[in-house]
């Protein structure tokens, strides 16, 4: 298949071009960098041996956009491109709105204007409301508490009126739950800019020694240990995800949803004391307040997943800790200092 990859530079993005190279796939990845390193495209064409396609603009230019699919002929799109940072998204919720919702509806019309039909959007978990039952299922009440949420919320209900209108869509809806870990080279990996707010990028910067210590966010939660409980899932596993829902896609029209998780909930302390543990480092922390916003547990039922894309997590906390670990570590200041 030829799949035109938004976002595509990435940290999901990245690990499923590597994927979908590496499957035999054609990519052409259209990415205006905010977030991202050139230098990951580069290591992802290493990695595979094989080229992809590159085009740096704004998604939401349309004639650069209309170039782009008039110069390939694509049979998919999987639509990575928006700002993901909740915190930020309170502050500046006009831009969140504006680039996210810009992107996708951009895309939404270019696809139509060239009669790709295939579109794999990235949701989150995040557009589920508060106080749904545990594990999630597709069909727990949506609802959000930030405009980063309720821009995947929109974007899910924009590919869905599309896919009503127009029989020949093919929308599949990914709610992922807490992707972390890194490729197993250590070659491309998650590099935020700044201070890190996820506890990933968090604790591998402390075991680095770049921040003094992990501040954990609240003990006192309903939970095992009183720390918050999350599925983390290994960003390989995520990207494989991806390949199975473009089949899925190919095959079936109209929209659906699918959670990608692990069903398996971690804690705060569980993550932390696994990522000590497997990678021989001290990670210095202390118990803070709770952070606003957050809540106790947060789990998939990826029982649909398995069921219609036939595709399930294979990669344990373990692996999402070491590979982590390796990528910061052979990265200590990201592609940057590439
Ligand atoms: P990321 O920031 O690493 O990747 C997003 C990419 O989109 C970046 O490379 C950025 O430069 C690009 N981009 C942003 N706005 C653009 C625009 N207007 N035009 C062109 N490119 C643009 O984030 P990620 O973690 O790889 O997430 C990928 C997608 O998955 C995002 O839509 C994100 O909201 C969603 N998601 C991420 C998580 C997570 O925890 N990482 C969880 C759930 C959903
Ligand atoms: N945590 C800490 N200390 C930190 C950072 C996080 O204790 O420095 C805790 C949080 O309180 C939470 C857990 O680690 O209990 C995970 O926090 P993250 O910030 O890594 O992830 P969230 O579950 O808050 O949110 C992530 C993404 C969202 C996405 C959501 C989907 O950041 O964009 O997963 O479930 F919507």
């Amino acid at each position: 298949m030829k799949v035109l990859v938004t976002g595509g530079a990435g940290y999901i993005g990245s690990h499923t071009c590597l994927e979908l190279l590496q499957a035999g796939h054609e990519v052409v990845v259209v990415d205006n960098l905010r977030n991202a390193d050139r230098q990951a495209l580069t290591r992802v064409m290493e990695l595979a041996g094989r080229e992809l396609a590159f085009y740096q603009f704004d998604l939401r230019d349309e004639e650069q956009l209309a170039r782009v699919f008039y110069a390939h002929r694509m049979d998919s799109v999987i639509h990575f491109a928006g700002l993901k940072a909740v915190g930020e998204s309170v502050s500046i919720p006009l831009e969140y709105y504006a680039n996210n919702l810009g992107c996708t509806l951009a895309l939404c019309r270019q696809m139509a204007a060239h009669g790709v039909h295939d579109v794999i959007f990235s949701s989150s978990a995040t557009v589920y409301e508060q106080g749904n039952r545990m594990p999630l299922r597709e069909e727990a009440r949506l609802g959000c508490t930030n405009p980063y949420g309720w821009t995947k919320f929109m974007g899910e209900q924009i590919l869905r009126d599309a896919a009503a209108a127009d029989s020949r869509l093919s929308v599949v809806l990914l709610r992922y739950f807490n992707p972390i870990g890194a490729h197993p080279s250590g070659r491309i990996g998650e590099d935020p800019a700044g201070i890190p707010n996820n506890l990933l990028p968090y604790i591998t910067q402390t075991a680095l020694g770049r921040l003094e210590r992990l501040t954990v966010h609240g003990d006192d939660y309903d939970t095992p240990d009183g720390t918050g409980v999350r599925d983390y899932i290994h960003v390989v596993d995520l990207a494989q995800g991806h390949l199975k829902a473009l089949d899925y896609a190919a095959a079936h029209r109209g929209a659906v949803a699918i959670n990608l998780g692990t069903g398996q909930g971690y804690s705060v302390l569980d993550i932390l004391h696994a990522f000590e543990k497997v990678n021989r480092v001290k990670v210095p922390y202390v118990v803070g307040p709770r952070r606003p916003g957050d809540i106790a547990t947060v789990y998939a039922d990826p029982g649909l997943a398995r069921e219609l894309l036939g595709w399930q997590a294979r990669l344990g906390i373990e692996d999402m800790c070491r590979d982590a670990w390796r990528w910061q570590k052979n990265n200590p200041q990201g592609y940057r200092g590439a």
